[in-house]
């Protein structure tokens, strides 16, 4: 049977990722916050966008290819930062930079991801950006930049929606930690997956490798902890326009959700925003990005580009965002299932699957380019 047959969709990845990853992985991965009752109002709000279609269009070509900061892609759409990728399968950050490579397609390594913009950056080949969790010290943060510009990374996401860590309950029960605590229970939860635990045991218990060195300590027990004394969750305004100096190249804000912060974004001297509720993690009240996503680009699309993620599962939800006004649409796990889930061919597939379904639908509405897919009011 053919992968398209047997996975034509991300949740089928994520129903295999859930099989083979480890429970303390899986629960990392697709958690959300409190209730989670976002991770669900992000979907139910994004099945509610409706598109009427047209008809008697006759034959067209299709061409999905964007124009963003600069460069031509592929696609609409890339992979998001995840952090501790390496857990939820080994050599994620390598597969997906790869990914993006052979595709054309970006690929965001996030500040806590398990490999370094030095190993990344080249793999990515131009399609990488670099996601940055603000280091409390200057010359760490003027360090950190410089690695991601020396390595190939073209564009800083600066991430601001994690001004504390979320509690996430399922995540504190099922003891995920970094690096993994030996506990009677961990173990028997790894050996019972025994391929990640062999892919692990071949590749090395993951670790921090772009901000490990500048731990305070070379002791990797409690790492958690050391990266919350390398980064600092709460910057401010000051910090943004201190960093928009200091990155040469296109500048993204990741975690707009209000107009007010769009139109500081604006002034801060940004190129783009992410209108994003970190995929629901964060803060269960917040509203899916697919209801502010309209007022936002009302209040500020032509001056930045919007970049839009949460929930997206499919080509058609990319549509969707697309639009409603979004510029271009980021996925968190719906990358990270197809690794867990098939290692190093996941990557590739997940893109194929979702252009596809953008391809079909596209042809559906009657869109032969990304310009058309905008909504004419
Ligand atoms: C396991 C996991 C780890 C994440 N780590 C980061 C991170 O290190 N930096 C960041 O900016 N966003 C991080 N995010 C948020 C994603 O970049 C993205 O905003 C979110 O996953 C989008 O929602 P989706 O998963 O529904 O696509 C993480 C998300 C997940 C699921």
């Amino acid at each position: 049977m053919s992968m398209e047959n047997r996975y034509p969709s991300i949740p089928y990845l994520a129903e295999r990722a859930r099989r083979r990853a480890p429970f303390f992985a899986w629960e990392y991965l697709a958690s959300g916050t409190g209730h989670e009752a976002l991770l669900k109002r992000n979907r139910d709000a994004m099945n509610a966008v409706e598109m009427v279609p047209r008809i008697l269009k006759g034959r067209f070509s299709l061409d999905l290819s964007t124009e963003l900061f600069g460069r031509r892609y592929s696609v609409p759409f890339g992979a998001g930062p995840v952090g501790l990728s390496g857990l939820m399968w080994p050599r994620t950050e390598i597969f997906l930079a790869e990914t993006a490579a052979r595709k054309n397609m970006p690929y965001a390594l996030s500040t806590t991801a398990n490999e370094s913009p030095e190993v990344i950056g080249p793999l990515a080949a131009g399609n990488g950006w670099f996601q940055l969790y603000t280091p409390v010290d200057p010359e760490i943060r003027a360090d950190l930049l410089k690695r991601a510009a020396d390595s190939g990374f073209t564009v800083l996401v600066v991430t601001v929606d994690v001004p504390v860590g979320s509690r996430r309950e399922r995540q504190l029960v099922a003891g995920v930690s970094v690096p993994p605590k030996f506990t009677p229970a961990t173990l028997f939860r790894a050996a019972i997956r025994p391929t990640w635990s062999l892919a692990t045991l071949r590749h090395g218990i993951p670790k921090f490798r772009t901000l490990e060195t500048y731990f305070p300590t070379k002791s990797f027990a409690g790492a958690a902890r050391l990266v919350g004394q390398v980064v600092d969750g709460r910057p401010d305004w000051e910090m943004l326009r201190q960093l928009r100096d200091m990155w040469k190249g296109p500048m993204v804000l990741k975690g707009v959700l209000s107009t007010e912060d769009a139109h500081l974004a604006v002034e801060a001297g940004v190129d783009g925003i992410v209108v994003s509720n970190h995929g629901g993690r964060q803060f269960d009240a917040a509203p899916p990005t697919i209801e502010v996503l309209p007022e936002i680009v009302a209040a500020v699309g032509g001056k930045l580009r919007i970049l839009f993620d949460s929930g997206i599962e499919s080509g058609l939800d990319i549509m969707r965002a697309l639009h409603l006004g979004a510029d271009f649409c980021l996925l968190g796990r719906g990358f990270l299932y197809g690794t867990a889930a098939l290692g190093a061919r996941g990557g590739d597939h997940v893109y194929d699957i979702l252009r596809a379904d953008l391809e079909t639908n596209m042809i559906q509405y009657g869109a032969a380019s990304i310009a058309d897919l905008r909504r004419s009011d």
